[in-house]
C-alpha cells in the first residue's frame, strides 16, 4: 500500500494512518466545554496532527476553530508588527481580514490591547457561535525580541472576565508547542496555565496503534513487533518495514527482523540517515543553547537509566524524559523512554557530548556566581522568580524602593543577585529600559558610590 504511512509534518485530517489516542477525547471534550487547553510536549509527538483532527471534529459540531502557526511570521519583528501579523493571519483564516484590517487602522492602542479588543469586538461580534483559537508553535514567543507575558495574561483575563461578560464564554483558547508553562510565562499571578487543562500526549500503546496495522497487511502476521511507541518513529518503522520486506514473515520472526531493520536503517550512522530529521531535532533540543541550564545538568550530572525492554505506553514511546517539557531528570538521571533513543543517546554519546560541550568546569568553587555565569547557575529558579516579581512590584511602589536579600554568610545571596536576578531583570525589562549596577559599599560607601556614578553611563 503506497503512502499509507506519513512521516514528518502535520498529518492532514483525512490521513489513513492517523491513530487516535486518549488525548483526542480529552482535547475534544475540554475544548467543547470551553476550557483553556494546552498541549506542551516534545517535538513530533503528534501535537499539531491532534489539533487538526480535533479542530475538524469541533467544526462538524458547528464551532468556529482557527489554527494559527505562530512560527509563520518570523521573529525579527517589533511588538507592533508581530501582533499585527497575528491579527492578519487570524483574519485570513477566519475570512474576516478586511474587518480586522479596518479595526487595526482605527484603534491606536497598545499592540496587545488592540489584539484582544479585535478578538472581542470584531471576531466575537461577527460570529454568533463558539470560537476556538489555537496557537501552534507557541514556543516561538521565547525567540521574540520583546516580553510576551502580556499575551498570556490577556488570555487569562478573558477567562477571569467571563462572569461579567458572558459573551466571552464563547471564546476558547488552545496553546500548542514545545516548552513548559514556566518557560512561556514566568509571572505566576497572571499565567493562564494554572486555570487550564494540560493535554498529555504519550507514545502509542499497541491497541492505540492498530489503525496503522492495515498498511502491514500481507507482510506481517504479528504486527505487535512494529506497532508501538513514539508516533513519528512508529510511522517510520512501519514505512521501513513495507519498503524492505518482500516476503511475508513467519510468526515469531518479527521481533528480530524489526530490530535488525531499525538498527541498519535508523540507528547505525544515524546522523546521515535521519530524514526527515527526528533524532537530530531531539539531540539539538537536549543540547540547545537556550536550554543550557538543562544541558549542564544533563552533561554534568546525569547518568542513564536504561530503558525498560517492553514497558507501558509511556516508557515505550514518550521520547526523552530529560526535556523541559517532560520534566526534570529524576535524581540526576537521564531517563530514556524509548529503545531507539536509548541506543542512539547512549553512554558513548553522552561521553562525547560531555567532551564537546563541557569545555569549562561547571563548578566555581567558593567564589560567587556572576552575571556571566548565569548559564551554569542552577537551583535558584524559584527564588529568582520571586525576586523578579518583587522588583516588578517595586517599580510602582512608594519610595524608598529597596529590596533587601538577607541571609547567613555563604548562603548564596551574591550569587542569586548576580547570576539569577540581574540577568532576569535584563531579560524582563530589556536592556534599553533598565540599567543594573553592582555597588559594594566597602569602608568608604560615598566614595564608592561616586565612583560608580561616574563610570555608569
Ligand atoms: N495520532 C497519530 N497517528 C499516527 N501518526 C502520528 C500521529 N501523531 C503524529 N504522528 C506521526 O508523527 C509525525 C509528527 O506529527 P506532528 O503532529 O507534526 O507532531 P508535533 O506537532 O508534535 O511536532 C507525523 O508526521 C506522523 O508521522
Ligand atoms: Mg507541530
Amino acid at each position: 500500500m503506497t503512502n499509507f504511512y506519513a512521516t514528518g509534518g502535520t498529518l492532514p485530517p483525512d490521513a489513513r494512518s492517523y491513530a487516535p489516542r486518549k488525548a483526542d477525547t480529552d482535547l475534544y471534550q475540554a475544548l467543547k466545554q470551553g476550557q483553556f487547553c494546552y498541549i506542551l510536549n516534545s517535538r513530533q509527538m503528534g501535537k499539531s496532527s491532534l489539533t487538526v483532527q480535533v479542530a475538524n471534529r469541533l467544526r462538524e459540531d458547528g464551532i468556529v476553530v482557527v489554527i494559527v502557526e505562530l512560527s509563520g511570521f518570523g521573529t525579527q519583528l517589533t511588538i507592533e508588527q508581530w501582533y499585527n501579523s497575528l491579527l492578519t493571519k487570524m483574519g485570513r483564516n477566519l475570512g474576516i481580514k478586511k474587518q480586522l484590517d479596518t479595526f487595526l487602522r482605527n484603534n491606536p492602542t497598545t499592540p496587545v490591547q488592540r489584539w484582544m479588543q479585535a478578538i472581542q469586538e470584531v471576531v466575537l461580534t461577527h460570529f454568533k457561535q463558539s470560537i476556538i483559537l489555537c496557537f501552534d508553535e507557541i514556543d516561538i514567543v521565547r525567540s521574540l525580541p520583546f516580553a510576551t507575558d502580556d499575551f498570556f495574561a490577556a488570555i487569562r483575563s478573558c477567562y477571569n472576565e467571563r462572569a461579567q461578560n458572558p459573551d466571552l464564554q464563547r471564546l476558547t483558547f488552545c496553546l500548542v508547542g514545545t516548552a513548559s508553562p514556566t518557560d512561556l510565562m514566568a509571572n505566576a499571578q497572571a499565567t493562564p496555565f494554572d486555570i487550564g487543562q494540560a493535554i498529555d500526549l504519550t507514545g502509542f500503546t499497541f491497541a492505540e496503534a492498530m489503525p496503522l496495522a492495515p498498511g502491514l497487511q500481507g507482510q506481517a502476521d504479528n504486527p505487535e513487533a512494529v506497532l508501538r511507541g513514539q508516533p513519528f518513529l512508529t510511522q517510520k518503522v512501519c514505512e521501513l518495514f513495507c519498503q524492505h520486506t518482500d516476503a511475508p514473515l513467519t510468526s515469531g520472526q518479527e521481533a528480530a527482523y524489526v530490530a535488525q531493520l531499525v538498527h541498519s536503517h535508523i540507528i547505525e550512522h544515524w546522523e546521515s540517515k535521519d530524514e526527515p530529521p527526528h533524532l537530530t531535532t531531539n539531540r539539538n533540543r537536549l543540547l540547545e543553547r537556550d536550554n543550557s541550564q538543562h544541558t549542564w545538568q544533563l552533561l554534568g550530572l546525569c547518568r542513564f537509566v536504561p530503558v525498560t525492554a517492553r514497558g507501558n505506553a509511556r516508557s515505550a514511546g514518550n521520547g526523552i524524559a530529560f526535556d523541559r517539557v517532560n520534566g526534570q531528570t529524576t535524581g540526576g538521571q537521564l531517563q530514556v523512554f524509548n529503545k531507539i533513543y536509548a541506543q542512539v543517546f547512549n553512554q558513548q554519546w553522552l561521553a562525547q557530548a560531555q567532551r564537546e560541550t563541557l569545555a569549562e568546569n561547571p563548578y566555581l568553587g567558593l567564589s560567587a556566581f556572576q552575571a556571566e555565569d548565569a548559564e551554569r547557575f542552577f537551583g535558584r529558579e524559584q527564588l529568582t522568580a520571586i525576586l523578579l516579581e518583587k522588583c516588578r512590584d517595586l517599580d510602582t511602589a512608594q519610595l524608598p524602593r529597596l529590596l533587601p536579600i538577607l541571609g547567613p554568610s555563604g548562603s548564596g545571596k551574591s550569587s542569586v543577585a548576580r547570576a539569577g536576578l540581574m540577568p532576569a531583570l535584563l531579560r524582563h525589562f530589556l536592556p534599553d529600559n533598565v540599567q543594573v549596577e553592582i555597588f559594594t559599599p566597602t569602608y568608604f560607601p560615598l566614595k564608592e558610590m561616586a565612583k560608580l556614578l561616574v563610570t555608569a553611563q
